[in-house]
């Protein structure tokens, strides 16, 4: 079992988690936002979701920001992390949920395995992301501001690839 940790500025990003965590009933105990975290919840995971909204210019959420020096102090080897981002394709184009390239970087340089990251671009629009590596977001995205109706979809096709990565099969949900 594992925890999923999330980062928001106005709370959209709360029901998204709810959702994943509905997606993968068997790996996510728990969904909490990293403001009320601890590094030693982390470290006790095998399995991890971490994610939030790309804020400001592509950048993490200011809890995510807080919490982000005490990322150094965690090793992240032998542990499976799946990663999402929320953002705004319209209103960000140059920027489309670039944060969560911080968080992926972050986690294989403390030697993590990131998993559920082979998600396509296809029924997106936008200029640049960070987020892209190989031609794949590195994560889920979802784009509540203009797609809201399509999120359930994206979170089924990414939990897909997260449950395979992780040897466990999909559930109904
Ligand atoms: C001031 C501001 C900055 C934002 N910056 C970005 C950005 O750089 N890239 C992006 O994809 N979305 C960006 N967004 C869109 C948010 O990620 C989106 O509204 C998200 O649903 C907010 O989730 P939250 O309420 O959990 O913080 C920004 C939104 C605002 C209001």
């Amino acid at each position: 079992m594992g925890k999923l940790f999330f980062g928001t500025q106005t709370g959209t990003t709360e029901g998204v988690a709810d959702l994943i965590k509905k997606h993968l009933p068997n790996l996510v105990s728990e969904s909490k936002c990293i403001q009320f975290a601890k590094k030693e919840e982390l470290e006790a995971c095998d399995f991890l979701v971490l994610g939030g909204s790309t804020w400001g210019d592509g950048e993490l959420t200011d809890d995510w920001l807080d919490f982000f020096p005490q990322m150094d102090l965690i090793d992240f080897s032998g542990k499976k992390v799946a990663l999402f981002s929320l953002g705004d394709q319209v209103g960000y184009s140059y920027n489309f949920v670039s944060a969560m390239r911080l968080l992926y970087d972050k986690v294989i340089e403390r030697g993590g395995q990131v998993v559920g990251n082979r998600i396509s671009k296809e029924g997106f629009e936008f200029d640049h992301s960070e987020s892209i590596v190989d031609g794949h977001f590195v994560g889920l995205v979802t784009d509540e501001v203009n797609e809201p109706e399509l999120t359930d979809e994206r979170v089924r096709v990414w939990a897909q690839q997260v449950l395979a990565a992780t040897g466990n099969s999909a559930v109904a949900v």
